[in-house]
Parts: C-alpha cells; structure tokens; sequence
C-alpha cells in the first residue's frame, strides 16, 4: 500500500489560500510521481476566523496538529485586526504549542532569480541558516509599569536555558555534516558558524558560545566552527555571501538576519521556511505575508509556498519528489518567470503552479 501522509493545511488569510493552492497542486502531483500519498484536511485558523469568533485559535488546536505528519501553513494577517493579535495568537503559539524549536531557512539563489546583490550568482548565494525558534525575547518575558506616565518602565527579556541552546546547536551540528557545503560538494568543508554578540550580550552569547564550543570540539570535530557578530553578519551577508555554509543563532538574531537573506535570494516571491520539532510536528510556510493587496487578483507569485511544499516533502523523508520540485522551480525561475514580483511574473499564480507542476 502507498505511504499516506497527513498534513493540515492552514491557508490564511489574503493571498494564503491562492498560492497554496497552487503549492498543494504541485505537491500532488510529486506524490503521484513519487508513489505516496497525500491526505489533506484544512484548517480555517487566520484573521477572517479571529474577526467572526474572537478567538485566534481554539484551545484544541495543537493537540489537534499533534494528530498530522506535517503543517502546511499559507499565511496568517489581516488588515483589520491589530499587529501582533494573529501573529501571537496563531503563529507564534503553535510554534511554542508544538514546540517547533528549529527554524530552518535555505538561502539559495536559483538560475534567473535577479538578486540585488552586484556580481553575485547562486554560486555566491547558497547557505542555510538554522535559527533558533523557541526563546530569546520571544518567549514573552517582562513587563511594563506605570504605562503612560512618564516613568514608564518595559521590559523585554533575552531568556535562554542550556538545553535549549544545546537541542538547537546539535541538531545545526548535525544537519551541517549532513547537509554543508562538503557533504554537497560545493565546498572543501562543512562550516558552521555561530552568529551571536559576545562582545555586549555577554551573558546570553557567552551560554552559546561555550556551548557551540564545547559541542563541536566533543562530538562534531569534523565541522568547521566559526563565529561572527551579528552585525558583521550583515556586513558580509551582503559583501561575501560565499564566505557561509550553515548559520546558526538566536531567535531575534535570527528573525532579522533571515529577511536580509531573503532579499539576497529574490525576496518573498520564493523564500520558504520550516518551523521543525524533530521529535515532533513540524510546520511549512512562505517567508511573505498575506499581502492584502494582492487578494484574489491571481498575481501573487507562489513559489515560495510551493518551496515550503518541497521542504515539507524533504522533511518527512520523501527527498527525491522534494529534488523534483526544487529542479522544477528551477527550470521555471531559468527559463519562464520574467520577474518574481506579483503582477510581474509574466504569468498568473495559477499559471505559475501549471509550470512547476508540469516539470515535475
Ligand atoms: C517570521 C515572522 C514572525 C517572527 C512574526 C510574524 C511573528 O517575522 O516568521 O520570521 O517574528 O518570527
Ligand atoms: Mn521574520
């Protein structure tokens, strides 16, 4: 009998359901290809939800997702309600619900992708970076008194235990040997590099140093350890691209660095990321957001849904229907797709999904 996954779908809100859509076409048709199967079931969890019932997300939705192989997320934002309700209610709860500590966000420029970096090809641009996805000031720590006076007083804390730092580096160690620049051969070792701020967060950075150290020199001897400031990161992300392998950081380190990385490789059009629990329920997204604008015109470019299509694929195990995609997105961005931008992509969303789909 085929192998059956189960995935929930979440669409979203604004132009979540649209590219999804096309990123569930192409995923059927790898499954078939590839001997598996797919069942689907959909979610309605997003803002248009929030705005009917008041509730972001029902008590029971993660023991409900623990059910599934894997999440397949679109995207979650809507202009009428508030910054951070959706987000905190929906997206960052799940992460935590489900314990998704690894968000893992390859960086790599395909053929015909323009990118703004001068002189730079998918040679250059062509590393991963594993953010850490559980603390930091994300785990909500803090406070704030005597609002709206002006003795007003915030705190955000940078909060980050030894195991949470140890599960994150290990799995990066790991996921390095298996999948840096060596093992691929496209480069003489397999780097990681640490992103951290030694120099002033010297408490938190210092746990991970000592940690990223200890653990490299004990169990992983055959990577390559670095480390770089947070800002230099910046620097070089822009100037020297080439220079990184496998990055590993902090959460709001992380956060940032992953939307500059982003923009080097094309933008949202294409940029996709995993929120992994290796133990666990692991949940696929498009880097953009629900672009409100874009609604329902058929314009929005789906790639980057039909790439966290491909990683959700890889991540369950089914590697070669995920390669068929990647080369299939490839040949697309090399040969058809004059621009990724929505409205001018030479072609609509769902034709965008045909293309890939049928290289597939
Ligand atoms: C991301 C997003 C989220 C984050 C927001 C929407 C909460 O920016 O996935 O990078 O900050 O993690
Ligand atoms: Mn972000």
């Amino acid at each position: 009998m085929a192998k059956t996954y189960k995935i929930a779908v979440i669409a979203g809100d604004g132009t979540g359901p649209e590219v999804v859509r096309e990123g569930v076409k192409v995923l059927n048709v790898a499954a078939a290809k590839g001997g598996f199967k797919l069942d689907l079931v959909n979610f309605d969890f997003g803002g248009a939800r929030y705005l009917k019932t008041g509730e972001a997300l029902p008590d029971s939705a993660s023991a409900e997702m623990k059910k599934f192989d894997a999440i397949y997320l679109g995207a979650i934002g809507h202009p009428d309600v508030k910054p951070g309700i959706l987000e905190k209610g929906i997206l960052l709860r799940l992460r935590f619900e489900l314990d998704q500590y690894i968000n893992l966000r390859p960086v790599h420029l395909y053929p015909g992708v323009e990118t703004p970096l001068k002189d730079k090809g998918p040679k250059d641009i062509d590393y991963v970076v594993v953010r850490e996805n559980s603390g930091d000031v994300y785990t909500g720590v803090g406070g704030i008194m005597m609002k709206g006076t002006p003795h007003e007083v915030a705190v955000q804390n940078m909060i980050y235990s030894r195991a949470q730092v140890d599960r994150c580096l290990r799995w990066a160690f790991n996921y390095t040997r298996k999948c840096g620049k060596k093992a691929r051969g496209v480069g003489p070792d397999n780097t990681l590099a640490l992103v951290g701020k030694t120099n002033v967060l010297t408490y938190v950075f210092d746990l991970w140093e000592r940690a990223f150290h200890e653990m490299g020199q004990k169990d992983f001897p055959d990577i390559k350890r670095e480390y770089y400031h947070v800002d230099a990161t910046c620097m070089w992300m822009v100037k020297s691209p080439e220079w990184f392998d496998v990055i590993v950081t902090a959460n709001l380190f992380g956060d940032i660095i992953t939307d500059l990385a982003a923009i080097t490789q094309g933008g949202l059009g294409i940029a996709a990321g995993g929120n992994l629990n290796p133990e666990g329920v692991s949940m696929f997204e498009p880097m953009g957001g629900s672009a409100p604008k874009y609604t329902g015109k058929n314009v929005i470019n789906p790639l980057a849904a039909i790439c966290a299509g491909m990683m959700m694929l890889e991540h369950v195990g089914e590697e070669k229907a995920a390669r068929a995609i990647e080369k299939a997105v490839m040949d697309v961005t090399g040969t058809k797709l004059k621009s990724l931008a929505a409205g001018r992509m030479g072609y609509s969303t769902t034709e965008v999904g045909d293309l890939v789909a049928e290289r597939v």
